[in-house]
């Protein structure tokens, strides 16, 4: 997605210099374009050596009927190819150097318009549901996708539980703000902290996942521990990691990458292969680990949501 400045940072700036040094040699032997990465082969075979997080294991999982059948994307895919900007713009660097970031003691400020205003500790959050697996399609803005099964339970379980006021009309995601432990936050990039919104009845559809594990265990950290978002019909850009706070509001928030480049991000961001990004199409997606391309699906196959949007022209709210 990146795509307006990388090439003003040498990766020797936002990387360890032993891992930039090593990520030099490997792609000194190895002759890989962007695309080609993802290409037919498991993306476990082609990056350098990863570490798989141990993690924990979440009790009393039960099964969604949101689930799809699709052919679930092997984890070591999905926790070694990450979009994660706080820690690197380079996709095989968030599972190294997101490995020792604490995600203990956490907690998340809910506040705004909303009735029951309150910090709340992540494991207190984890233990307001019933966790469920929701096997979901994952749609990357940059053509990639994975299938992925997450572990949480529907958003507007906590929001039913904190009341919010009918003035509420959007909801403000922030993640964390820590650049002593994530080096992307020491760079220009993006503007940090990193913020998404949904307006309210986006937010309460039961789609709408606070998700804090996937593959039966808690998130590992480069997926977005210890708590995120997980927005099915939507670009992966509206699934924000490492939330902090939630905000209910009566303004449309400014998501981080509308403010980035606003004719390339909007604030919606369904996925619609009707609507081309303005430097590609985004009619077909790559499923990593696969060659062939295939047709994206409007809302990325989920038309449960389709009503959310009767009315609105989808490619100027695009
Ligand atoms: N959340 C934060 N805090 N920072 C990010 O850089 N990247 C987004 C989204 N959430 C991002 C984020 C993008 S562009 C995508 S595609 C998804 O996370 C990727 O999620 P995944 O790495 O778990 O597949």
């Amino acid at each position: 997605m990146l795509i307006k400045k990388p090439a003003d940072i040498p990766s020797s700036e936002i990387t360890p210099k032993s891992l930039y040094l090593n990520r030099r040699k490997f792609l000194a032997g190895t002759v890989i374009s962007g695309a080609a990465s993802v290409a037919g082969m498991s993306l476990g075979e082609l990056a350098e050596p990863m570490t798989v997080q141990a993690n924990t294991k979440v009790e009393g999982i039960q099964e969604s009927s949101f689930s799809t059948t699709e052919k679930i994307t092997p984890l070591k895919d999905v926790s070694n190819y990450n979009n994660y900007y706080e820690f690197s713009t380079d996709k095989y660097e968030p599972a190294k150097l997101a490995k020792d970031f604490k995600t203990r003691p956490w907690t998340v400020t809910i506040d705004g318009q909303v009735k029951k205003k309150q910090v709340l500790d992540v494991d207190a959050i984890m233990k307001m549901a019933t966790p469920e697996e929701r096997i979901y399609r994952h749609r990357c803005v940059e053509g990639w996708s994975i299938v992925v099964p997450w572990v949480g339970f529907s958003l507007s379980e906590l929001i039913n539980k904190v009341d919010p006021m009918p003035k509420a009309k959007f909801i403000e995601f922030t993640t964390v703000l820590d650049p002593n432990h994530m080096p992307g936050q020491r760079t220009g990039v993006l503007e940090w902290p990193y913020v998404e919104g949904l307006r309210m009845d986006e937010a309460m559809h039961p789609l709408a996942l606070l998700c804090f594990g996937m593959y039966g265990e808690s998130l590992p950290n480069q997926d977005g521990a210890p708590l995120r978002i997980v927005v099915p019909w939507k670009y992966g850009f509206k699934s924000a990691k490492a939330i902090v706070r939630i905000h209910f509001t009566d303004k449309q928030p400014i998501n981080t990458w509308n403010k980035s480049a606003p004719n390339e991000y909007g604030f919606y961001s369904n996925v619609n292969p009707n609507v081309d990004h303005p430097r590609w199409s985004q009619a077909k997606e790559r499923r990593l680990g696969e060659f062939f391309k295939r047709p994206t699906l409007m809302f990325n196959g989920y038309d449960q949501v389709a009503s959310l949007y009767s009315g609105m022209d989808l490619k100027k709210n695009f």
